[in-house]
């Protein structure tokens, strides 16, 4: 067992987070990984996004934001009872996300306010790509704790100030939105640690006991996975997704394009080069847009060649498909082999 900081708190039994993974609601992953003792996580950008006028994908109904958030509360809740595992919900704060997120936040502290099983279970919310700061007080009065990712010391200290509970320090080589600075982990994660007194997790490449070894040796608390999670048997996205993240092989293969919210980290494919194409060469707003929303729909339908697939370097290093137990359980595993073993011996 590694015990710390992030699993007194939340009372989880291994450090590890799963990252929000819109545009799934990542409803079986996070209901198995609170079920294999780590943090899962619901994520909100396809409730969302069909608010701002989009056609429902992805298995989302049209429904507002509140509906579709207290409907995967309740499943997840359900998937979750035997184990009382932890859970928790991710809601993006860009701008362009604002009108919706206060909404998908109420509604979870609606579920915790008016059912107990929630209150004792869904412990944390974790906004991000934005400013939380509308959101803070409200979180902390319902009893819930308050996590925000940051790409920058700079702006783990303004949250600290906004008295949010932990950071996660979010590195340039993740999966999915990436900040403008290209800052990634080895140095992002110890600099925050070292601008903040609360508590930091990492986020960025990790995937294993290594990395998880490599960031509680940088002051972490634990670390958030993302594109590790796509690749195992609950994940909530499709099976040849899936198998694209495990066959990479190559960890070059990952390239940063303008996204519907920012810059985002995709896998390498014909769809994102031609994504980056329009870009270099100018192409008009809306036709970037129509490519993108073309694109979500391509991954719904399993078409790869035509998906533009959210995912960070790391893909690169995954070579199977685990289940979710079997692949924490090995990370906690190895680390506590590296941690307890393997280093002590190097310290003569
Ligand atoms: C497919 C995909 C979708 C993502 N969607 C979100 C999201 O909805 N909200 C969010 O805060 N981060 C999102 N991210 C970023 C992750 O939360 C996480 O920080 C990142 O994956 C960590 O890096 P890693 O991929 O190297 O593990 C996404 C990442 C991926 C790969």
């Amino acid at each position: 067992m590694i015990k710390t900081k992030l699993t007194e708190m939340l009372g989880i039994k291994h450090p590890i987070i799963q990252a929000g993974m819109g545009p799934y609601n990542t409803m079986k992953l996070s209901a198995a990984v609170a079920n294999a003792g780590g943090l899962g996580i619901i994520s909100s950008i396809g409730m969302g996004v069909v608010a701002l006028g989009f056609k429902p994908l992805f298995g989302f109904e049209n429904l507002t934001p509140r509906e579709q958030m207290l409907s995967s509360i309740e499943k997840v809740k359900e998937l979750t009872k035997t184990s009382q595992g932890i859970f928790g919900i991710n809601v993006p704060v860009a701008a362009e996300f604002q009108s919706v997120a206060g909404e998908l936040i109420n509604a979870a502290l609606e579920a915790r306010e008016t059912d107990s099983e929630v209150a004792k279970r869904l412990k944390v919310i974790i906004t991000s790509a934005g400013n939380p700061e509308p959101y803070v007080e409200s979180i902390k009065e319902s009893g819930a704790y308050h996590f925000h990712v940051v790409p920058s010391p700079y702006h783990a200290k303004k949250v600290e100030k906004m008295g949010t509970d932990l950071v996660i320090a979010s590195g340039h080589e993740g999966g999915g939105h990436v900040a403008y600075d290209p800052v990634h982990t080895m140095v992002l994660l110890p600099e925050v640690v070292r601008s903040v007194k609360i508590p930091v997790v990492g986020a960025g490449g990790f995937c294993d006991g290594a990395t998880l070894a490599a960031a509680l040796a940088l002051g972490a608390v634990g670390i958030q996975m993302g594109t590790r999670f796509i690749a195992t048997k609950e994940s909530d996205f499709l099976p040849n997704y899936k198998n694209f993240v495990r066959d990479i092989n190559d960890v070059r293969n990952t390239v940063v394009a303008k996204g519907l919210f920012g810059n985002l980290r995709y896998l390498k494919n014909p769809a994102v080069l031609k994504m980056l194409e329009l870009a270099k060469s100018g192409a008009p707003e809306e036709e970037q847009i129509k490519f993108e929303i073309e694109s979500l729909e391509a991954i719904e339908a399993g078409d790869i060649e035509n998906s533009a697939m959210p995912g960070g370097e790391v893909a690169g290093r995954i070579k199977d498909i685990p289940s979710v137990k079997e692949l924490i359980e090995t990370i906690v595993k190895e680390a506590e082999e590296i941690i307890r073993v393997k280093l002590p011996k190097l310290a003569v």
